[in-house]
């Protein structure tokens, strides 16, 4: 299997494939805006900085998220298959973590690009709502992807929330950060011939399956994940 990179805007999908592949292939998952709510979460005077510039959709610090991503790679990550969900966003990033693999002898990655367009991203960003523990995406538009309790997660009984970066202004920001700095590197990885584009705008089950595919899942041997 192997490893992916998520290149993709906001909402266009990043999290709800990762949580398939994690659940079916035992992929470690590693979301950096995830980590970053969580700091945010635990009320430090980091996470009062990265608050500063989440809420209003910039990128918070390379060096701070090349530092976080690199001891998650060298220390828990490590020897695993592994998604990385938000990260590289910026050429600067892409070119640290290109070292990063170097290092540590890796190189069985895909990049994923899950293209998606605005409109259809500000409508999903607009009918989400996310568990606070065990971080899965719901729908609230989508009756495929509502939880079957209302407000409640599926999985874990936590009360569910809205993300505070998730209203039309700074998701507009986010789109705008996104194609000033991430759309930049597609080009990167497309000069490696890393680059996959995946229509991101398709039902969930049919991305599973291309995704499956891409990475390496047989569907001769019948290893096909549970959707
Ligand atoms: P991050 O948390 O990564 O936010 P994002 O990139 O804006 O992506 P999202 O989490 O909003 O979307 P997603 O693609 O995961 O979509 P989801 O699966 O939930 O980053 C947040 C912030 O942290 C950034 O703005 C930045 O400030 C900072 N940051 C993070 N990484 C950084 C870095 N490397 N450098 C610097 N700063 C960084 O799906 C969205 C919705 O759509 C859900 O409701 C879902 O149910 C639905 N949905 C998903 N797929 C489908 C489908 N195929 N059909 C219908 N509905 C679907
Ligand atoms: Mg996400």
């Amino acid at each position: 299997m192997k490893n992916i990179i998520f290149l993709a805007p906001p909402a266009a999908g990043k999290g709800t494939i990762s949580d398939y592949l994690v659940k079916n292939y035992h992929y470690e998952h590693l979301s950096t805006g995830d980590l970053l709510r969580s700091e945010v979460a635990s009320g430090s005077a980091l996470g009062r900085e990265i608050n500063d510039l989440i809420s209003v959709g910039k990128l918070v610090s390379d060096e701070l998220i090349i530092q976080l991503v690199s001891s998650k790679l060298e220390g828990e990550l490590k020897n695993k298959p592994f998604i990385l969900d938000g990260f590289p966003r910026t050429l600067n990033q892409a070119q640290k973590l290109d070292e990063m693999l170097n290092n540590l002898h890796i190189d069985d990655v895909v990049v994923v690009y899950l293209d998606v367009s605005l409109d259809i991203l500000l409508k999903r960003v607009l009918g989400r709502v996310v568990c606070p523990d065990c971080k899965r995406s719901y729908n609230l538009d989508n009756p495929l992807l509502k939880p079957q309790v209302d407000n409640i997660c599926d999985r874990c009984g936590a009360i569910l929330e809205r993300r505070a970066d998730d209203n039309e202004e700074i998701f507009k920001e986010r789109y705008q950060t996104f194609l000033l700095s991430t759309k930049q590197i597609m080009q990167y990885y497309d000069d490696k011939k890393l680059l996959v584009k995946v229509d991101g705008t398709k039902e969930l089950n049919l991305i599973y399956d291309e995704i499956e595919s891409i990475i390496g899942i047989s569907t001769l041997t019948g290893k096909r994940g549970e959707k």
